[in-house]
């Protein structure tokens, strides 16, 4: 199997950065999330040398949904990175890790009035999803005394190839603006007291393999910026979005590099700001393709049984990744310490939660496995951790980081207390 030059084989066992896994495994215990830093950091840099090499005002936020571990977050943040947020908690975890306010968009399709004022507050930017919305914020920012910068989101009705599930700007989405409606939306925020708008925002979806979407897209987005422009609109910033898919499966999907992906994009855009006599910056939101490949789920098989076919149960179910059992996403798996051996035997390699859905691999050859066993599943640093859950009671399991070749936990496991922890004992029961 191709693997990504962070991943090696070495003596039979598998590494990442260079620490074996098993050992891993052994010393911190399973399941185990693994991050390489060095691989995060190196995804985000690619992006910007690909784009600022194209055009001079660029800047790459990270989606913090992606993966919301504070660590990860501020070595981003050390590299310049700002994020994407799309809620108060992540809007936090941002500031928490360093970022700039400016550097900051402040997302949703929800927001509450606490959320709004947390952005005013704070003076971030804010991607606006509704003339309601549009509203309320005017009204917070006028009784702080503020002005505050937005964006709206754009629903530019494109057809995107991937999972129904994570297509967002189809016509029929619940995100943004239907893009016809946008002029309407600028001259009402124009009027508005306290809002200046200053950007335009979009994102199509996540998974997307092919390009050519992304400047579809972007022919929207500058077809969107001459109407404002001529319409007065001063516009800063230009986003749009996240949504470069990653090769889950390692020898047969594409695997688009943000180089693809500016090569397609930024000429498109280019062309578009001449077209309009403006510089604004242009903002990108990726959050797989910076993450996923960075992190392995280690997990330990408990047992092995042969039914109508045969069973590894490993430790790690659709509490710690849920992307399998959600969208019947394919994430490879490596036995880690017999990861060179004959691929012999097909095992479905399932979880503990009392699911039928709790699948985390179907039909996949393997050498023959036996308790005890350490399986990696691949991939794993893109909604898996920042998706988990405490289902079935169980505690969530410890993530560590990798930088060089340093070790480090970045996040500790949870006990049953953890979950406990937070419950009450009504008064009628004391
Ligand atoms: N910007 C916005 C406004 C978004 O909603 C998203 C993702 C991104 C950027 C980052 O997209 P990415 O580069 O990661 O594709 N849980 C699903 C993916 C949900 C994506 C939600 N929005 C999964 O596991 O596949």
């Amino acid at each position: 199997m191709k693997l990504p030059h962070h991943l090696t084989i070495k003596n039979g066992h598998l590494l990442i950065n260079g620490q074996d896994c098993v050992a891993l495994a052994e010393k911190y215990g399973t399941p185990l999330y693994v991050t390489s830093e060095d691989r995060v950091v190196e995804q985000f840099e690619s992006y910007k040398k690909a784009l600022g090499a194209r055009y001079p005002k660029v800047q790459v936020l990270f989606a913090a949904k992606a993966n919301g571990n504070l660590a990860l977050i501020r070595a981003l943040a050390a590299k310049g990175a700002g994020a994407d947020v799309f809620s108060s908690g992540e809007l936090q975890l941002a500031l928490d890790a360093g970022m700039a306010p400016e550097k900051l968009l402040f997302n949703g399709s929800s927001k509450t009035p606490a959320d709004l004022k947390l952005a005013v507050e704070k003076g971030v930017t804010v991607s606006l999803d509704s003339l309601d919305e549009l509203h309320q914020l005017d009204a917070v920012a006028t009784e702080a005394g503020k002005t505050v910068k937005v964006s709206f989101r754009v629903n530019p009705a494109l057809e995107v190839p991937t999972h129904p599930k994570i297509a967002t700007g189809l016509a029929t989405s619940k995100f943004g603006i239907p893009h016809k409606e946008i002029p309407a939306a600028y001259k009402e925020a124009l009027a508005c007291t306290s809002i200046l708008p200053v950007g335009i925002h979009c994102h199509i979806g996540s998974q997307i393999l092919d390009v050519e979407p992304f400047a579809r897209a972007a022919e929207v987005m500058v077809r969107i910026a001459k109407e404002l422009t001529e319409m007065g609109v001063k516009l800063e910033f230009i986003d749009l979005g996240g949504g470069l898919g990653i090769p889950y499966h390692h020898d047969t999907d594409p695997a688009p590099t943000p180089e693809d992906y500016a090569a397609k994009v930024v000429p498109v855009f280019k062309a578009g700001m001449e077209a309009c006599g403006i510089t604004p910056e242009l903002w990108v939101e990726p959050g797989r393709s910076l993450v996923a490949d960075s992190t392995v789920l280690l997990t330990r098989v408990n047992s092995t049984k042969k039914a109508h076919k045969r069973f590894a149960n490993v430790d790690a179910g659709f509490n710690l990744l849920i992307r399998p059992a959600m969208y019947d996403s394919y994430h490879e798996v490596i036995v880690a310490n017999r990861a060179d051996a004959p691929l012999t035997t097909e095992y479905t390699v399932t979880g503990p939660i009392c699911e039928t859905g709790d699948i985390l691999a179907p039909d996949r050859k393997l050498p023959e496995v036996t308790a005890g066993d350490i399986i990696a599943v691949l991939d794993a640093g893109a909604y898996g951790y920042a998706m988990s859950s405490q289902y079935n009671s169980r505690p969530r399991c410890p993530e560590v980081l990798l930088h060089g070749t340093e070790v480090a936990l970045m996040r500790r496991a949870e006990s049953v207390g953890d979950i406990t922890g937070t419950m009450e004992r009504p008064p009628w029961q004391k």
